[in-house]
């Protein structure tokens, strides 16, 4: 097997490592990470209406331009019936999870280049069967096989090496992540050698995390511009409640403004918020100093905030935590002081107010485990165990967590001259998580017809399948048929046997070359459920959207080698458009005469990320980006009528900046139409309105690094 993905799914971020051939365990980067949370991965994803999407960090991104498209903490819905509405079309949370995971294994074939198909992806100890099932189909639909799932504290366990103390150890896991807190106690080096470790006692609350402190700093900063209750302290509220549809009612659609507009400045505050959350964690006082626009209006926030005021609104929170911790010492029939080791996980864990309350409470953590990536490295670390990887270090080495099937698996078939048997599929006494593919063909009917539907019925028995023939020995757990088999396709059907590492054992059968498709799984307790057809079609989906990412990530629009360069004779034109914005605004807008007299113009692009560059006006004074979609980067005659006519309106915000930005006012329309490119001027409002293009953009830093378009 190739090397084994390890993936914290996580409610904000995500994280990926990997362990390759040096010996050493790699986080894998996102290749566009430009924006807060921590983690490398948003867990974000922004739809368009036209049914494209932007995943991660382009989505986080966009989340303020595309508020009702964009989906946030989906984790908090796995396992539930939840769908989410967008744009008329209905998501399921393992959808969402599953592009999610999709970009992070394209991320690691990124960094890696090599394919990934196996992972191992980490789950909330308090994880229901309904959870865990709906991460497994999530990874299906990223085209992934997840060979195992394993709870955050013990991966966290695992990359701290907790396996590898002799004497028997206790060790208390504190994750505190964005949404949910999770407190463990996990018992190391105790007598039975074949676990890694037993868990003691597992407490928490999936109410508590970052996401509450940054509502708590939202809040204050509503206020603070006059505008609290707005909207509920949680923008996850608003994201859930208020999906609306698009309809022609003019009603419904104020409505829908009003909800986008909520939203949009739910999505400003949150990244505000969080920065400075995230700021306090280092510092003792804090400057924020942002503009939000709100209802068409711009509103300057500017206020201080100390790591005292911060650790005063957190206090309830802390105090919850607080009590979780005793709750878990409880449930185990422990006091602190019999706790060896505290281990912190999550970003919030590096607020040194939640730090001393783990002293106090129980005793000084450790220091030297990673609380970002401590729970991917784990997965990954059990994914080379499981792979049996030859560069595992030896410190993770001899962790034999491997159990074995107790009984055979196999399917019951026709041979050529009619006899029945069942053909063993997975044998007694492997190790499992395993998978076994065998081709069998469909039959005539005795008169000849086509069958379009084929049996399939899986059997069990506890001999070795010495006596095929003898059913006595067997027992029948499932049968479901493969239907829609088409004459003149192949015959043949593809079937596989999978059980994974909780015993759900998983048949799928498929027509080869054909679009036919069945799958049963069987728990252990016997029950079956058919979830497959649906999967395999949102594989479907999730494969053409894959597609169009690999084409994204793969290639730059601007190669990196131009980048560099100063002058690109290639760029000029966007120069040229420039000068056609100043000669339509001198030309029927009385205003920029003065301005243009005293200002002096540079033009900048900027690759910010792969679908997007962005362009920029330097002006003697205040300087405005404007996003342009990558399409636009080549010179057409309709792109050079849309930038003219872009640059046009970043113009008109630069001679009026009380005007507002992230607006279309009507004198844009006006000039659009006098110049005569009123044509570019829809698509730019098309453009614009489905949050593809983000107008005056301010809210990127300048650090990047922007390339001048020089025509001299
Ligand atoms: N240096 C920091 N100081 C304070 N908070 C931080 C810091 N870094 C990250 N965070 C916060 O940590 C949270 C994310 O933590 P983490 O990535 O562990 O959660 P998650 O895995 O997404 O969520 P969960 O574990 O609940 O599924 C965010 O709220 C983020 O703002
Ligand atoms: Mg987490």
């Amino acid at each position: 097997m190739s090397h084994i993905l390890g993936i914290d799914l996580g409610t904000t971020g995500s994280t990926a490592s990997v362990l390759l051939d040096d010996g050493k365990l790699h986080s894998v980067p996102s290749v566009e990470k430009t924006h807060s949370t921590e983690k490398p991965f948003p867990s974000v994803v922004s739809f368009f209406q036209d049914g494209s999407c932007l995943i991660g960090d382009s989505a986080l991104e966009q989340s303020i331009y595309n508020p009702i498209g964009t989906i946030k903490n989906v984790k908090k819905h796995m396992g539930t019936p939840k769908k989410f509405k967008i744009f008329e079309k209905e998501y399921i949370p393992q959808y969402i999870a599953a592009l999610i995971l999709m970009k992070i294994k394209l991320s690691a074939e990124e960094l890696t280049k090599e394919k990934f198909e196996h992972v191992v992806i980490t789950v909330p100890a308090y994880f229901d069967e309904a959870q865990r099932r709906a991460t497994r189909e999530a990874g299906r639909i990223a085209g992934l096989n997840v060979l195992q799932l394993i709870n955050e504290p013990e991966a966290a366990a695992i990359a701290y090496g907790a396996h590898k103390i002799s004497s028997k150890t206790r060790i208390m896991v504190f994750d505190m992540g964005a949404g949910t807190l999770d407190v463990s106690i996990l018992e190391a080096g105790s007598s039975d050698a074949a676990k890694a470790f037993q868990v003691l006692a597992i407490s928490g609350d999936n109410e508590l995390g970052g996401i509450y402190m940054d509502d708590l700093i939202k809040d204050s900063l509503l206020r603070s511009i006059g505008k609290h209750g707005v909207f509920s302290s949680s923008d996850e509220i608003d994201t859930d409640q208020e999906n609306i549809q698009h309809s022609p009612d003019t009603h419904k659609l104020d409505d829908a403004v009003a909800v986008a507009e909520r939203k949009r400045l739910g999505y400003q505050l949150d990244i505000i918020a969080e920065n400075a959350k995230i700021a306090l964690s280092t510092e003792e006082k804090i400057t924020i100093d942002e503009s939000i626009s709100f209802e068409r209006e711009e509103h300057k926030l500017t206020t201080e905030l100390t790591r005292k005021e911060f650790e005063k609104m957190i206090g309830e929170l802390l105090r919850r935590a607080e009590s979780k911790v005793t709750d878990a010492l409880a449930n185990a029939n422990l006091t602190s002081d019999k706790i060896d080791k505290v281990i912190l996980v999550g970003g919030p864990t590096k607020i040194p107010a939640v730090r001393n309350m783990l002293k106090k409470l129980v005793k000084e953590p450790e220091s030297d485990v990673d609380p970002t990536f401590a729970v991917s490295n784990g997965a990954a670390i059990w994914g080379a165990i499981l792979n049996n990887d030859r560069n595992l270090p030896v410190i993770y080495k001899g962790v034999a967590l491997l159990s074995v099937t107790a009984r055979d698996y196999g399917e019951k078939m026709r041979d050529d001259d009619g006899n029945i048997s069942v053909q063993l599929m997975i044998p007694k006494n492997v190790p499992y998580p395993t998978r076994f593919t065998d081709i069998f063909y469909n039959n005539f009917r005795n008169d000849g017809e086509w069958r379009p539907a084929a049996p399939i019925d899986v059997w069990t028995g506890n001999p070795n399948f010495q006596k095929p023939h003898d059913f006595s020995k067997y027992k029948k757990i499932g049968k479901f048929k493969i239907e829609g088999l088409k004459h003149g396709i192949s015959n043949v059907i593809e079937v596989t046997y999978e059980l994974d590492n909780d015993q759900i054992l998983t048949v799928t059968a498929r027509e080869k070359g054909g679009d036919a498709y069945a799958e049963l799984q069987i728990d252990p307790d016997g029950s079956t459920h058919q979830t497959g057809r649906m999967i395999e079609d949102l594989r479907k989906d999730a494969e053409k959207i894959e597609r169009k990412t690999r084409a994204w990530m793969g290639g730059y629009e601007v190669p990196p080698e131009e980048w560099k360069t100063p002058k690109n004779p290639k760029y000029c034109w966007m120069c040229e458009c420039l000068e056609d914005a100043k000669k339509i605004l001198n030309a029927h807008h009385e205003d920029c005469r003065e301005f243009f007299k005293i200002s002096t113009f540079r033009l900048f692009i900027q690759q910010l990320e792969k679908q997007y560059a962005f362009a920029h006006i330097q002006l003697t004074h205040p300087d405005y980006r404007i996003g342009v979609h990558n399409a636009l980067k080549e010179d057409t005659h309709p792109n050079r009528r849309l930038l003219t006519i872009v640059l046009v309106h970043e113009l008109l915000h630069a001679l009026h900046p009380d005007w507002g930005h992230n607006r279309i006012i009507p004198e844009e329309r006006r000039l659009a139409n006098l110049a005569g490119y009123f044509d570019a001027f829809i698509e730019m409002d098309r453009i614009f309105l489905s949050g593809k293009m983000s107008l005056c953009n301010n809210h990127f830093s300048s650090d990047f690094d922007f390339k001048e378009i020089n025509c001299d």
